[in-house]
C-alpha cells in the first residue's frame, strides 16, 4: 500500500527514502506551502492522533509523519527488537486522519553511510530518563535533528508525556539555529488517567492496574502543591510506594525548562517507573506554594488531576 507519487493533495503518499521526500518537501515550501511534521516511531495510538490533529489545524498547511523506529536510541537490554511496527495499521490510522506525507525509511536510510556524527543533548541528557538510559537522548536527538533537516518543517510536534525530550529537542532547535518551530502537545490519557503510550500495550491486566499509581501519585503530589517541593514529593512517594506492583527509577520536581525546582510557581513533577518488564513515564505540570491564581486552570485540584497544557 505504498504510494510512488512524490505528492497528491488529498492523498497519502509514503516515502521510503530520505532524499526523495526531501525533494518533495522543498518542492511544496517553494509554492509557499507550510510543512507539519509528526516525528513518530508507529505503533500510533489517539496521543499520536492528538499530534497529528493539532498540526492540521493549521489551514493550508501539509502534514508529514515519519514512522521510524530508531535504532539509536535503544540501548542493548531495551526493547528495540520487540517494540511494536503495524505499518498498515498505522498508515490506515494516517489515513483516517487526513495526513499527507508518510515518512517510513529504513535504519540502512538513515544511518547506512557510514555516519559516525551525532548531537550531544548536554548535562541535561544524563539525568532523569538519562541517567537510567544512557545514550538515549544522544539517539533522539540525532534522529530528530535529520528529520528536521530531511523534512525542513515549519512546525515540528512533540508530545509532552516524553517532556524531557521535548525540552531537549527545543533547547537542539535553539542551539543549532534550526528553523522549525517546536510545538509540544499535552498529555493525552485513558479514561482511567494512564498516559497513553505505545508501550502500554506490553502490560498484563495486573500490571496495568498498578500502573494507575503513577497518575493517582502525580494528582497526589499536585493537591500538596501549596505545601512546598518536601511535601509535594512525600505525597506522591506515598502513593506509589502503596502499590507493590511498581517499581520507581525517579520521581522528581523541576522547573519547567527541567533546571532546579522554584520554591514557588508553576513546575514539572516528572516519573518514571517499571510494571513487571514495562518502563512508564508520566509527569504533570503543578504550581509550587502560595499565590495560586483562581484562573489559573494548571491548578484544578477540584477535578483531582490538574488540566495538562
Ligand atoms: O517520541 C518518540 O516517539 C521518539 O523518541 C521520536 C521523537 C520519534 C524520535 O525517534
Amino acid at each position: 500500500m505504498t504510494g510512488q507519487r512524490p505528492y497528491t493533495p488529498g492523498e497519502l503518499t509514503v516515502h521510503h527514502s530520505p532524499d526523495e521526500l526531501g525533494k518533495v518537501t522543498r518542492a511544496l515550501r517553494a509554492t509557499g506551502r507550510k510543512i507539519n511534521l509528526v516525528p513518530t516511531m508507529g505503533a500510533l495510538h489517539e496521543g499520536h492522533r492528538t499530534l497529528i490533529r493539532r498540526a492540521r489545524r493549521i489551514p493550508g498547511t501539509v502534514t508529514a509523519v515519519s514512522i521510524f523506529v530508531n535504532p539509536l536510541q535503544f540501548g542493548p537490554d531495551e526493547d528495540f527488537h520487540r517494540y511494536p511496527r503495524p505499518l498498515e495499521t498505522d498508515l490506515d490510522a494516517c489515513r483516517a486522519e487526513g495526513v499527507d506525507l508518510v515518512f517510513n525509511p529504513s535504519p540502512e536510510a538513515m544511518y547506512g553511510t557510514g555516519a559516525t556524527t551525532t548531537v550531544h543533548p548536554g548535562q541535561l541528557g544524563a539525568e532523569l530518563e538519562g541517567a537510567v538510559r544512557p545514550g538515549h537522548f544522544e539517539g533522539v536527538l540525532t534522529v530528530v535533528a535529520k528529520l528536521l533537516n530531511i523534512v525542513r518543517p515549519d512546525f515540528a510536534y512533540f508530545g509532552e508525556k516524553d517532556y524531557q525530550q521535548f525540552v531537549l529537542v527545543k533547547r537542539m532547535v535553539t542551539d543549532l539555529n534550526l528553523e522549525s518551530a517546536i510545538v509540544g502537545v499535552p498529555i493525552v490519557r485513558d479514561a482511567d488517567g494512564l498516559a497513553l503510550s505505545s508501550r502500554n500495550a506490553y502490560l498484563s491486566e495486573d500490571e496495568r492496574r498498578a500502573a494507575l499509581a503513577i497518575p493517582a501519585a502525580l494528582a497526589a503530589g499536585a493537591m500538596a502543591g501549596p505545601d512546598g517541593p518536601a511535601a509535594i514529593l512525600a505525597a506522591a512517594r506515598a502513593v506509589v510506594e502503596a502499590e507493590s506492583g511498581l517499581r520507581l527509577d525517579y520521581l522528581e520536581l523541576r522547573a519547567r525548562d527541567l533546571g532546579p525546582a522554584p520554591e514557588n510557581g508553576k513546575a514539572r513533577l516528572l516519573i518514571a517507573a517499571r510494571a513487571g518488564r514495562t518502563r512508564l513515564l508520566d509527569n504533570i505540570q503543578l504550581v509550587v506554594g502560595h499565590g495560586v491564581d483562581e484562573n489559573d486552570d494548571t491548578y484544578n485540584p477540584a477535578a483531582g488531576l490538574p488540566r495538562e497544557r
